[in-house]
């Protein structure tokens, strides 16, 4: 185990079972006729859920992606998002959009994500996340697919990181306090 993780919260066969119970769900939901999935991967933490997650669907898709920010460095959460990147379609009026996150804190980044997409004309925005922290709620917001509610704690890992390392961790892990407070 990495010298900085002080313990596994989810390891990779427990990951894999929740993505694959995550993609059974996506694909009842939009597996039928009339859907035009576009999974939208929030950069770039959930870009390996995302990776393993279209792997495992069976509906057909597109992807695209957008870089948002509601953070500051480190480990505390801004309030205020900052579009980095838009998504390269234009026209999504014909799109039933998924947006795929790695973890909801404040639920700041996704109810704002939701309106965005919808005043640019999505046909659906609906949300998923790997991971939540209902603990941490600052705005009214519950994902339509979730992985696995965790307690208040800095993870990294599957993605996830803090101050850009630790992303390639093949599970996903509790971060030494001693790490980010020194
Ligand atoms: P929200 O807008 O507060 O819900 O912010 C969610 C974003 O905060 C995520 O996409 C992550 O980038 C970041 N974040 C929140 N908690 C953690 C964590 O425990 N580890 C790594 N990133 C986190
Ligand atoms: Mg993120």
């Amino acid at each position: 185990m990495n010298k900085d993780i002080a313990r596994i919260l989810v390891d990779e066969a427990e990951l894999d079972r929740i993505v694959t119970r995550v993609a059974a769900e996506i694909d009842r939901e939009y597996n039928r006729p009339g859907k035009r999935l576009l999974l939208l991967a929030i950069l770039k933490g959930s870009v390996v859920f995302m990776g393993d997650l279209m792997k495992k669907l069976k509906t057909p898709l597109e992807i695209d992606f957008m870089k948002v920010s509601s953070y500051g460095a480190g480990t505390h959460t801004s309030g205020n998002i900052n579009i980095h990147l838009d998504l390269q379609k234009k026209d999504i009026h014909d799109c039933d959009i998924l947006v795929v996150e790695d973890i909801i804190d404040s639920g700041r980044t996704l109810s704002y994500l939701i309106d965005y997409l919808t005043l640019k004309g999505a046909r659906s925005v609906k949300t998923c996340t790997l991971l939540d922290k209902p603990s941490r709620r600052e705005v009214d917001f519950h994902a339509d697919f979730c992985g696995t509610e965790i307690p208040d704690e800095f993870v990294v890992g599957y993605g996830l990181d803090y101050n850009e390392k630790y992303r390639a961790l093949p599970y996903v892990g509790i971060l030494k306090p001693e790490v980010y407070s020194k």
